[in-house]
């Protein structure tokens, strides 16, 4: 008899550029070598306990099965209240609102719903990692437009070159996610004007909108009406309340869209988990956890720049975001990733090189550090800079 032999089939990928994000492979040194973690995006101190107790109620009072497929209607019932106070938009909390695991996940599916193979997708960058693979898996075309270099704010007459009759959609972020930059009114309606003559949806990544700092509003899409009509607005629970791996975000966008929105959710995650939206709709009655984020990070920020000041790197501005970029061409000509590692390694911090933001090879001597982190952290990781 033939022995027969197990093999696995070889698979052709379908994002044969992608490795190990930079993230875990700085995480991973950072343990190894025993540094301080500046790196990857994620508070190291603990939620309130009011939202532990809210979770734990829902799950023993047996809100442990499905939800609805676009969410708990309280919990998006709570989310349109909050967007009419701060921006003044009323989406239905029916039609309008969809719960998802993560912004991550609110992203991907915006652009599988959306983008068909072939289309254009333009990108900002430096910008979160996840934007590009997610296009690319949808058949899209990525389309790059730079941030203005060395001030990294967006560039309009580059993003008016790149729309073409093929441009499906475009991703904004704000605050921003690596440049700690913020859009204003300005800025939005500099965009609304480009993009009203023409039929290209917008998905605006504002994860971080309660981090705008020196009593800046912050410029959301769903408070500008012709951009909100045409807008899958994206949000995370994980960052607002210290909660990342909860994994819990939402979207909000009108009706049409979000019925195409929904066709991929359904068969992508289906629904969110049960008890994390429900003590989420519990908490969020108090406006107070999110009214007081400015604040709470306005503080950490200022601790951390005064810091940075005594030492050799020089700080770019830190308008919003719970991130702060420096360049340190005062101290190496390394790579960003080289020098991040050598950091890591070396002086015992962690931080992310900003290539990493970008899709194809770009140096700036610009590294991003993370400072959503106790004050004691923020102080140890500042004494070894200190040290350069
Ligand atoms: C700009 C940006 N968008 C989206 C996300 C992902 O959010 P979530 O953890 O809710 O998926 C992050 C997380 O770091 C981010 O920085």
């Amino acid at each position: 008899m033939n022995a027969v032999t197990a093999r696995t089939p070889t698979v052709t990928s379908r994002l044969p550029q992608v490795g190990t994000t930079i993230f875990t492979v700085m995480s991973a040194l950072a343990t190894q070598h025993g540094a301080v973690n500046l790196g990857q995006g994620f508070p190291d101190f603990d939620c309130d306990p009011k939202l532990l107790d809210a979770v734990n109620q829902a799950m023993r009072s047996g809100l442990n099965q499905y939800p609805p497929m676009a969410g708990v209607p309280v919990l998006r019932e709570a989310i349109a209240r909050k967007i009419e106070r701060l921006y003044g938009r009323t989406y239905d909390a029916g039609d309008e609102i969809t719960i998802t695991a993560g912004a991550t996940q609110a992203i991907l599916t915006a652009i599988l719903a959306l983008v068909h193979p072939g289309d254009e997708v333009i990108v900002l960058e430096p910008c979160y990692d996840s934007y590009v693979p997610n296009i690319e898996l949808a058949g899209g075309r990525v389309v790059r437009v730079a941030l203005t270099a060395g001030t990294l704010r967006p560039d309009f007459e580059a993003i008016a070159a790149a729309l073409t009759p093929r441009t499906r959609a475009i991703v904004v972020n704000t605050p921003h996610n690596p440049s700690a930059t913020i859009w204003r009114r300005d800025d939005l309606d500099r965009l609304a004007q480009l993009l009203r003559p023409t039929d290209v949806l917008l998905i605006a990544d504002e994860v971080y909108e309660h981090m705008v700092y020196d009593g800046e509003p912050h410029a959301s899409v769903s408070r500008h009406p012709v951009l909100a009509e045409r807008a899958f607005v994206v949000s995370s629970f994980g960052k607002t309340y210290h909660v990342t791996g909860w994994k819990v975000g939402y979207v909000a966008a009108p009706a049409p869209l979000m019925a195409e929105f929904r066709k991929v959710h359904q068969y992508n995650v289906f629904s969110v988990n049960t008890p994390m939206q429900a003590g989420l709709a519990d908490f969020m009655r108090d406006p107070a956890p999110w009214r007081d984020l400015p604040a709470f990070y306005q503080r950490k920020r200022d601790l951390f720049r005064e810091g940075l000041a005594k030492t050799r790197f020089s700080l770019l501005p830190a308008d919003g975001t719970y991130f702060q970029c420096v360049r340190y061409d005062g101290i190496s000509d390394l790579s960003e990733s080289a020098f991040a590692q050598w950091l890591t390694r070396e002086v015992k911090v962690a931080a992310i090189p900003v290539s990493a933001f970008y899709s194809r090879p770009t140096e700036s001597g610009i590294v991003r550090f993370c400072f959503a982190k106790k004050d004691e952290t923020l102080a140890e990781a500042l004494d070894r800079l200190a040290k350069v």
